[in-house]
């Protein structure tokens, strides 16, 4: 599948896994456009590997969002892969008001979920206009599968993004759009350094906490199924066994309803 990717926009791109992704993407002669609020950090990766653009982008702008994909597809017609990679992660507990805010919570949901579905409402129609093969690329988390309860807001924004891979994929079945949900297990990056040490005691502490994996060790499986998808997941770990078990058992249903989504 991937083979099919050639130019590549990257709404996310300034650490994590979005960065990882440009840089193996880039490695492999693809075009990047990556995107992200740090323009330094977009600027010291444009440095680095030549011939990667850059856009200045802020995904939780909703009202703006529409002009800024206006603006990436009208300067760079030739985008045939978008991965809306931009996401967020807040710990904290209802059980004391004072961990969060009305705030908080509403840029974790612009970020994570409204943020992926205003995108795919500008890029989707931009696809379908094109005679080449094309991709939207969401990203969820095996958190989408099984929550952990000290990310209440940020699991229930995944669980959303599947809902909407599998329903944007069944809309699109038979077009030139294909859907992929990347759903990474718990990965070594800066999502959630402000609250790691908190997340570690909430689990008992260093020895019992889950350890996340390797950030390269992750791109290499994630590359690797990207080449060819088992499934509309693009899954690894303890994600790729939460996507299995929800397609084993809610497939059958999807099928009764006339499709695999
Ligand atoms: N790491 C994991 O364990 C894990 C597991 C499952 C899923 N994921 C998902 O993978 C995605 C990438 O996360 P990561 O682990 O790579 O974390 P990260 O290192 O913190 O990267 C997050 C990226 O999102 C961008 N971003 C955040 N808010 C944005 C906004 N308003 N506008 C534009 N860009 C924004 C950041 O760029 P700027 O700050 O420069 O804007 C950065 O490039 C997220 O959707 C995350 O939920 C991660």
């Amino acid at each position: 599948m991937s083979a099919n990717f050639s130019t590549i926009a990257i709404l996310g791109a300034t650490s994590g896994l979005g960065e990882g992704f440009a840089r193996r993407f880039h490695a492999e002669g693809k075009t990047i456009i990556a995107t992200g609020r740090r323009l330094f950090r977009l600027q010291s990766l444009q440095r680095e590997l030549p011939g990667l653009q850059i856009q200045e982008m802020d995904t939780s702008s909703i009202t703006t969002l529409p002009t800024q994909i206006s603006q990436l597809l009208t300067t760079y017609p030739d985008i045939d892969t978008v991965i809306t990679m931009a996401g967020i992660q807040k710990f904290f507990t209802y059980k004391d008001p004072t961990s969060t805010s009305m705030a908080e919570i509403q840029l974790e949901i612009s970020t994570n979920l409204t943020a992926p579905a205003v995108i795919a409402h500008a890029v989707i129609p931009f696809f379908l206009a094109q005679n080449r093969p094309t991709t939207f690329v969401t990203v969820s988390s095996g958190l989408a599968f099984v929550p952990a309860p000290v990310f209440p807001v940020y699991c229930a924004t995944k669980a959303a993004i599947h809902m909407l891979s599998v329903s944007l994929r069944a809309q699109l079945h038979g077009t030139n759009v294909s859907v992929l949900e990347l759903a990474p297990p718990y990965v070594d990056t800066a999502l959630d350094m402000e609250h790691r040490e908190d997340l570690v005691k909430s689990q008992g502490g260093e020895e019992k906490a889950v350890k996340p994996m390797g950030l390269e060790q992750y791109l290499d499986a994630a590359m690797e199924r990207f080449e060819a998808p088992r499934s509309g997941e693009v899954a690894v770990g303890f994600a790729e066994m939460g996507a299995g078990k929800w397609r084993e058992a809610f497939g059958p249903i999807l099928g009764m309803m006339g499709t695999k989504g």
